[in-house]
């Protein structure tokens, strides 16, 4: 089944320009669960480009294998098949010691369940990384973050001190406390009330267009997608279209289409319950 919406992603390297490395890359980037019965295609053979200096939202259902992508590509997870590239590096080919640098040195995370150090201060948790490489904390940098992300008067605080909006943030700040090439962020605003999330997309996209920081960003939320560059869409594993330069209202089509691509089809019911989610 043709399940492409939109400008279509036609070939193999995608719509990159020809002239440039793009930032991040997948190539026929598979990842697969489990064996027989419960085996699940998360990546299903995954083509695309993300070129450097631009903010790229990727949507899709819940299990469509968002995360699952972004993991790989960040080199925190390993493919069933396929390859990854961080600019020209191709990541699936590392060793762990290799992938550690990787990590620490080039791109930036923020989970989709943030991931913060229980035992540490919000501030230790967002300097840590820097500290544990032996890099020394650009001060200004981190005033800007934590004003910019409204933590100043959170620093002291545990994560169980601080709310979900809050930790969310100090799980930005951290991604992005040592400047990275490339920041990965699952749902950055999933838990930030509006006016919260206005202010991480907004400095998200300041950071691309103000600091050529390339930002990839997982998101169910179309006005959130809308603050990016492109919108890149997936289901069922697969890359399923593409919008450029979205607005709220041309994402929300884009999901109606792809939701009415994976309305049940006679035959596959049997498995039809895997990516089902909330
Ligand atoms: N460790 C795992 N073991 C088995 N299956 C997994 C594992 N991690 C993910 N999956 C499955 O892979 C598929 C893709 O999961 P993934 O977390 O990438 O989805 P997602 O698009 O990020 O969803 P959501 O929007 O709910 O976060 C799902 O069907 C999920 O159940
Ligand atoms: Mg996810």
């Amino acid at each position: 089944m043709d399940t492409t919406v939109f400008v279509p992603v036609d070939d193999a390297t995608g719509a990159a320009a020809p002239d440039a490395t793009p930032a991040v890359r997948a190539r026929a980037l598979t990842k697969t669960y489990g064996r027989g019965q419960a085996q699940v295609h998360a990546l299903d053979g995954v083509d695309v480009d993300f070129d450097a200096g631009r903010f790229t939202a990727i949507m899709g259902p819940s299990g469509s294998g968002k995360s699952t992508l972004m993991h790989l590509l960040a080199g925190l997870d390993s493919a069933t098949s396929g390859q990854a590239f961080l600019g020209s590096t191709d990541v699936t080919a590392l060793g762990d010691k290799a992938l550690t640098r990787l990590r620490r040195d080039r791109v930036g995370f923020v989970f989709q369940q943030f991931n913060l150090l229980p035992m540490f201060t919000a501030e230790q948790n967002i300097t840590l990384p820097v500290e544990l490489a032996g890099g020394s904390v650009d001060r200004a940098w981190f005033d800007t973050l934590v004003t910019t992300l409204g933590l100043s008067q959170r620093l002291t605080h545990r994560p169980s001190e601080l709310s979900g909006g809050q930790q969310q943030r100090v799980a930005i700040a951290r991604a992005l406390i040592a400047q990275p090439e490339v920041v990965f962020a699952d749902e950055p605003t999933g838990n930030l009330d509006s006016r919260a999330g206005v202010e991480v997309l907004s400095f998200l996209r300041r950071s691309v267009r103000e600091l050529g920081r390339t930002v990839i960003m997982v998101t169910h939320d179309p006005t959130a997608a809308a603050y990016a560059d492109r919108v890149v869409l997936i289901a069922d594993g697969r890359i399923a279209g593409e919008i450029s330069d979205p607005t709220p209202e041309a994402v929300l089509a884009g999901l109606d289409a792809l939701r009415s691509l994976e309305a049940p089809v006679a035959g596959t019911a049997a498995d039809g319950g895997t990516r089902a989610g909330a």
